[in-house]
């Protein structure tokens, strides 16, 4: 199992609380943070409120999410999706606008892939997917160190596949990132 809570210099990852509702919606009614996030639009309370309950009622041996706090606010999240048959996990994350561009969501990634191949001793390589055009995520994976394994002729989530939008695959395989670190 991963841990619940995981520190780093600057964040505290920690388990969903359906307190955090309000922090959630304050970040996500804006169009600018889902623009490649399949989430409805306009976003309200109740998307938040309906959002975070199913964060807090996920299985943890197999979906861990974690809040980002930042200052005491829940400011983003990120979780990782665990196919154990497979040996594989696969993240998702974001970031409220107003702490872009920091280095805050590579330190949570870097955080998560670090607990992840230390907690879960079979997992072979962590993956993620994004939207072609979505060079901040893009640019988070490859500071990572992560490769870029090809490009889909869909991205594979919600209205961009509905509008076709390529999306690009990234992975690290615990060898690779054993050497990285
Ligand atoms: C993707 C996201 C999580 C990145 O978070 P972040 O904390 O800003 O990421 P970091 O600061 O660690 O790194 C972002 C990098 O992208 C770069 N970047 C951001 N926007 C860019 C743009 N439009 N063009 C080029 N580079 C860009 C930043 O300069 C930075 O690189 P640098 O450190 O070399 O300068 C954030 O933009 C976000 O939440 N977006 C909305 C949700 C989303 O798209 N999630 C990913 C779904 S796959």
């Amino acid at each position: 199992m991963l841990p619940e809570r995981i520190e780093t210099e600057r964040l505290v990852l920690r388990r969903w609380s359906l307190a955090d509702a309000d922090d959630v919606l304050a970040y996500a009614a804006d169009p600018e943070w889902s623009r490649f996030l399949p989430v409805p639009k306009p976003y309200e309370r109740r998307h938040a409120e309906e959002a975070v309950a199913g964060w807090v009622l996920e299985d943890w041996s197999t979906n861990p999410d974690w809040a980002i706090e930042i200052a005491g606010r829940a400011s983003g999240g990120i979780n990782l999706r665990i196919d154990h048959q497979h040996r594989r996990g696969e993240l998702g994350y974001a970031l409220a606008r107003r702490h872009w561009g920091n280095g805050f969501m590579t330190e949570a990634v870097r955080a998560v892939i670090d607990a992840a191949f230390a907690s879960l001793p079979d997992l072979a390589r962590v993956q993620a997917g994004a939207n072609a055009r979505n060079t901040a995520s893009i640019r988070v994976m490859e500071k990572l160190g992560m490769t870029c394994e090809g490009t889909i002729p869909h991205a594979p989530r919600g209205e961009q596949l509905e509008r076709r939008e390529a999306g690009v695959i990234y992975a690290v395989l615990r060898e690779e990132w054993e050497e990285i670190r």
